[in-house]
C-alpha cells in the first residue's frame, strides 16, 4: 500500500466531512489520542461562550428553569447510542464516583457481598469496586484474562456463585482495546443471580452499544474520550427502568430528592433515573458534552464502527508491514469484531517511543510498561493519519531516534 491509496480511502470516506466540526488549530498534528480527550467540536466552544456570557452573565440564577433538566436531557440523548430508553440514563459525576454509586446500590439491593471484575480493568474502577465490596464485607474478587483477548465467560465462570452480587467490567479494554462479549457475559452473570454493571468509557461513541437487547442491567462511562465532552467532562450512568425504584444510592443528596426545593430534613429519592443525581450539576461543563453527542448522533453509530474498523484495520496492517522487524508486536485482538476504535503497539521501549512520537507531532499515549496506545476517532481520524503515523514510528526505530528520550516515566502519559 502507498500513501496515495491512504489519500484515496479518504476522499470516498462518507464521514470525512466531520473533521470540519471540530476545531483543528494544527493542521499537521496527527492526533491518536481521541480515546484519551476527544477534540473541541467548533459548535462546543460556541455553547459553551454562551452558557458563559448569556446564560450565567446574563441570566443569572434566573437560569436555573432551563439548566436543572440538562443531566436528564443529555442523557437522553446519549441514550440512542448505548441501546437504552429515555429516562434510563443521567450525565452526573466522574466515571469512578457513578461505579460506586451503582456498584454499592446494586450489591445492595442483592443482599450479596462480593463483586467480581478482571484483574485488567482500569485501576480507578478495581480501587471503586474494593472499597464497595469491603464496606459491604465481602470482596473483590479479581479474574485473570488474556492480555490480548480479553476477558471472556470462560474466565468469570469458576468466579462466580451466591455470595457474588456485581460483576462490572470495561466493554473495551483500556490497554488491549478488547472488547468484551457484552450479552454472553450479560446474561451469565443473571443466571448466576447477580447484577452486570459495565464501563463504556472505551466503547460509547465508537462501537455500537445494546445495553436493553442485551440484558445489561447497569452502565457508566465517560464523556470525555469517543463523545468529545471536554477535558473533566461530567460522566453517565445508565439504570435499566425496571430496576430504578428498587436501587438505593449512596449518596443521596438534594438533586436527587423527589422534591428538592421543599427542604425535607429527611431523603425522598425522585421516581426515575434523577434519583441517583447528587449535587449541583456542572452547567458549562455539561453544556460542553450537548454538541459532542449531537455530533456522534448525526454520523450515526453504525456508521462510525465501519470507519472505525477500517482504520483499526489499516493501522494493523501496516504496522505488520513495517513494524515488525523492529520487537514490536500487536497487543489488540486482530479479529476486527473483538476489539474498540485502539489499537495497541507493544514494545520494550515504548515510553520512550511515544515521546519520539509526540515531538513529531503524533499524538498517542502511553499505558505503562510496554503499550503505545493508538485511538483512531472515526469524526476526525483520517487515512492518511494512520498511514504517516506508523511511517513516523518507523522511522523512530530505524533511526532509533527514541534513544535520546529519558526513559523515566513523566508524571503524565
Ligand atoms: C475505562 C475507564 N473507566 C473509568 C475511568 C475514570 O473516569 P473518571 O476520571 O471520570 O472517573 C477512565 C478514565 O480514563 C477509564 O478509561
Amino acid at each position: 500500500m502507498e500513501r496515495t491509496d491512504a489519500v484515496a480511502l479518504d476522499a470516498a470516506d462518507p464521514l470525512a466531512s466531520f473533521r470540519d466540526a471540530f476545531v483543528i488549530a494544527d493542521a499537521d498534528l496527527i492526533y491518536l489520542d481521541g480515546n484519551s480527550l476527544g477534540r473541541l467540536p467548533v459548535h462546543t466552544a460556541e455553547a459553551m461562550a454562551a452558557a458563559i456570557d448569556i446564560e450565567w452573565g446574563d441570566g443569572l440564577v434566573r437560569s436555573w428553569h432551563e439548566w436543572i433538566d440538562l443531566p436528564q436531557a443529555i442523557g437522553d440523548a446519549i441514550a440512542p447510542l448505548i441501546g437504552a430508553h429515555s429516562g434510563e440514563v443521567l450525565v452526573t459525576d466522574q466515571t469512578s464516583v457513578n461505579l460506586f454509586k451503582l456498584a454499592s446500590a446494586a450489591l445492595n439491593s442483592t443482599g450479596r457481598r462480593d463483586i467480581v471484575t478482571d484483574a485488567a480493568n482500569f485501576p480507578s474502577d478495581l480501587y471503586v469496586l474494593r472499597s464497595v465490596a469491603d464496606r459491604a464485607g465481602g470482596r473483590l474478587r479479581t479474574v485473570e484474562s488474556d492480555p490480548v483477548g480479553g476477558v471472556g465467560p470462560s474466565d468469570l465462570a469458576p468466579a462466580l456463585d451466591d455470595e457474588v452480587g456485581v460483576v462490572s467490567l470495561s466493554h473495551v479494554a483500556f490497554k488491549s482495546g478488547a472488547l468484551a462479549d457484552m450479552g454472553e457475559i450479560s446474561a451469565m452473570v443473571a443466571s448466576a443471580g447477580a447484577l452486570p454493571l459495565w464501563d463504556l468509557s472505551h466503547s460509547v461513541g465508537a462501537v455500537p452499544i445494546e445495553l436493553a437487547r442485551t440484558g445489561a442491567s447497569l452502565a457508566v462511562g465517560c464523556t470525555y474520550k469517543y463523545l468529545n465532552g471536554g477535558p473533566g467532562a461530567p460522566a453517565f450512568l445508565y439504570v435499566r427502568e425496571d430496576l430504578q425504584e428498587a436501587l438505593a444510592t449512596p449518596i443521596p443528596g438534594w438533586f436527587g430528592h423527589a422534591d428538592m426545593f421543599g427542604f425535607a430534613p429527611t431523603y425522598l429519592p425522585a421516581p426515575g433515573i434523577r434519583r441517583f443525581a447528587s449535587g449541583t450539576p456542572p452547567i458549562i461543563s455539561l453544556r460542553g458534552v450537548q454538541h459532542g453527542v449531537a455530533e456522534t448522533a448525526r454520523a450515526g453509530m453504525e456508521a462510525i464502527r465501519t470507519k472505525s474498523i477500517a482504520l483499526t484495520e489499516l493501522l494493523i496492517a501496516r504496522a505488520d508491514a513495517r513494524l515488525t522487524t523492529f520487537d514490536c508486536s500487536i497487543g489488540t485482538p486482530r479479529r476486527p469484531a473483538q476489539r474498540g476504535s485502539h489499537v495497541a503497539i507493544r514494545h520494550l521501549d515504548a515510553y520512550r517511543l511515544t515521546q519520539a512520537l509526540i515531538d513529531r507531532n503524533v499524538v498517542p499515549d502511553f499505558r505503562a510498561p510496554d503499550v503505545i496506545r493508538l485511538g483512531v476517532a472515526p469524526l476526525y481520524t483520517r487515512y492518511v493519519d494512520v498511514y504517516d503515523a506508523i511511517e513516523t514510528l518507523a522511522d523512530i526505530l530505524e533511526t532509533g531516534a527514541h534513544e535520546a528520550y529519558p526513559a523515566a516515566r513523566g508524571s503524565v502519559t
